[in-house]
């Protein structure tokens, strides 16, 4: 039988967010954005890119830019199914590539993948969230 091919796709028009939303819940990857809100989120950030094996997102990753020098990584994301098959490689070495000479900073606790691919740790940083967490009261 013929593997199906993994495309990828760097624009989030063909997303699916309620199935994308459902499928980082499995994998305990929901950091509690709705579906909307998810869209939200990739569609307002300069450049995205998304793994789609048959119309279906397995792996994700999306870049906030000033599209001069500084750039952010985040959502990077692969189904927990198709992991060590060079999928988030693949998705970061295309967005590096879409802010060639941008500093491209980013949050991990796991800075495995990020090293292989030629990331350096940075001088601590420090952060915030304005307010509770995506402006929801608690409760
Ligand atoms: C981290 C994550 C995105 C990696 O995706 P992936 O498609 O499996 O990564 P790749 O196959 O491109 O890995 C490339 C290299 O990174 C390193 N690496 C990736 N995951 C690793 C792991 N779990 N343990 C050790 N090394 C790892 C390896 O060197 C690997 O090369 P190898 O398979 O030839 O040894 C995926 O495990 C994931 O979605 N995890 C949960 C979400 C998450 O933590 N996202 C990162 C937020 S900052």
């Amino acid at each position: 039988m013929k593997t199906p091919r993994i495309d990828f796709v760097e624009s989030p028009h063909d997303v699916d967010w309620p199935v994308l939303k459902a499928a980082l819940k499995r994998d305990r990857f929901d950091n509690g954005r709705s579906a909307k809100e998810l869209r939200a989120s990739f569609h307002n950030s300069r450049h995205v890119c998304f793994a789609m094996l048959e119309g279906r997102v397995i792996g994700s990753g999306r870049l906030l830019s000033d599209g001069v020098c500084n750039a952010y990584l985040v959502d990077v994301w692969v189904s927990s199914r198709y992991r060590r098959r060079g999928i988030a490689s693949r998705i970061i070495a295309l967005l590096l590539n879409a802010v060639p000479g941008q500093h491209i900073y980013l949050q991990t606790n796991d800075p495995r993948l990020y090293s292989k691919l030629g990331f350096r740790p940075q001088p601590e940083g420090m952060s915030i969230v304005a307010g509770p967490w995506l402006g929801r009261s608690a409760g």
